[in-house]
């Protein structure tokens, strides 16, 4: 009833089953192969079917338990897959990697003919516009610039300027003491004196001295840091017109050529004579306007004839050389000349104000 399988049918049967088995993974592969899209599935893939533990190689130790005759039939039918698959395997993989290098060639294109992006440009800031142009104005009549300490002494800030512990005078600068004998400078006067110092015995000295100053001092037309640039000019025989025509001369060139100067008498403890300079207005023109308080002038700096004590500390004779001096403050030059209301504006370095220069 029921027939039982002789044994060579069942030999028989595991080399059918064997041929079945090899076309099947043969046909699977291949469709598989098919399917993969990137080399790491098709690695995968290929592993699967021919690494150590894979399908296909796991046939070449079943083949071992058929009979002899059929060994070399199914070693053959293996081998043959195996070389089948292993061509498709090479070729997809070129085409995946043509395929890769098309697409990122793709990708990686330039194309050339597209507009740039804007580069958007940078402004530089009124106060460096207005630093080079003091500077070349000073520079063409033959000064030359010296820069001092923003951290000063109490000596060079004062009392080389003839101002000792106890004057007056220094209630006109809020200063910022950092101990009793340190001080953020008030003023770039004291580069005057620590420039005589190292010049001396050699004339002539003339030099500006732009930079930082500090003071207490804070609204719409005072910051609590702002700039000056200072002036000295020591010789044998300088006098105050030679002051004024200096001063003619960069007035006219900074504020245009129809600019008159006046000087008025005025106090600073390290000149004397010493005299406030105003400039004619440069929006009326001397008639009076808002700008002007309807007086036609406007006050841009200090100036006078290097006090005799200062030129001594500095270590020349008064009997042998005059000097003058001159201290001007740069933000409120700016001001002026471009017409800014409010200082504080300077500082903000906001883009819509600094891209007006
Ligand atoms: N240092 C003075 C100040 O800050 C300005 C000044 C006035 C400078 C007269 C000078 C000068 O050189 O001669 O107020």
């Amino acid at each position: 009833m029921f027939p039982v399988p002789m044994f060579h049918d069942l030999i028989g049967k595991g080399m059918r089953g064997m041929r079945d088995r090899i076309r099947e993974i043969e046909l699977h592969v291949l469709e598989e192969l098919e399917k993969r899209l990137s080399p790491e599935d098709l690695q995968e893939l290929k592993v699967r079917t021919m690494g150590k533990k894979g399908t296909l190689t796991a046939l070449y130790k079943e083949m071992r338990d058929l009979r002899a005759e059929f060994k070399r039939e199914a070693g053959q039918m293996i081998n043959d897959v195996r070389e089948t698959l292993e061509k498709a395997f090479a070729d997809k993989e070129e085409v995946l990697s043509d395929l890769m290098l098309k697409k990122r060639l793709q990708e990686e294109t330039l194309d050339i003919s597209l507009p740039g992006l804007p580069v958007r440009r940078g402004y530089r800031h009124p106060l460096t516009l207005m630093f080079d142009e003091i500077e070349e104005i000073f520079l063409a009549m033959g000064f030359s610039v010296a820069e001092g300490p923003e951290i000063e002494t109490d000596h060079y800030n004062f009392e080389a300027l003839n101002l000792p512990k106890d004057h007056p005078a220094r209630d006109m600068q809020d200063s910022f003491f950092i101990s009793e004998e340190i001080v953020l400078r008030t003023q770039t006067s004291p580069v005057q004196v620590r420039t005589m110092q190292q010049m001396c015995p050699a004339l002539p000295v003339k030099i500006i001295a732009p930079g930082k100053v500090f003071r207490y001092d804070d609204d719409a037309t005072h910051s609590p840091m702002f700039h000056q640039v200072e002036g000295l000019l020591v010789d044998k025989g300088v006098r105050m017109s030679d002051l004024k025509g200096v001063l003619l001369l960069f007035v006219r060139q900074m504020f245009g050529e129809d600019r008159e100067i006046r000087l008025r008498p005025s106090f600073f403890p390290f000149t004397e004579p010493s005299a406030e300079v105003d400039v004619s207005c440069m929006i009326c023109g001397g008639k009076g306007c808002r700008l002007c308080k309807g007086t036609g002038w406007i006050e841009i700096l200090g100036a006078g004839m290097v006090h005799p004590r200062v030129l001594e500390i500095g270590g020349y004779d008064p009997k042998e050389v005059t000097g003058f001096a001159f201290g001007m403050g740069v933000e409120r030059v700016a001001m002026l000349k471009y017409g800014i209301e409010d200082i504080r504006l300077i500082y903000d370095n906001d883009v819509r104000f600094l891209q007006q220069f």
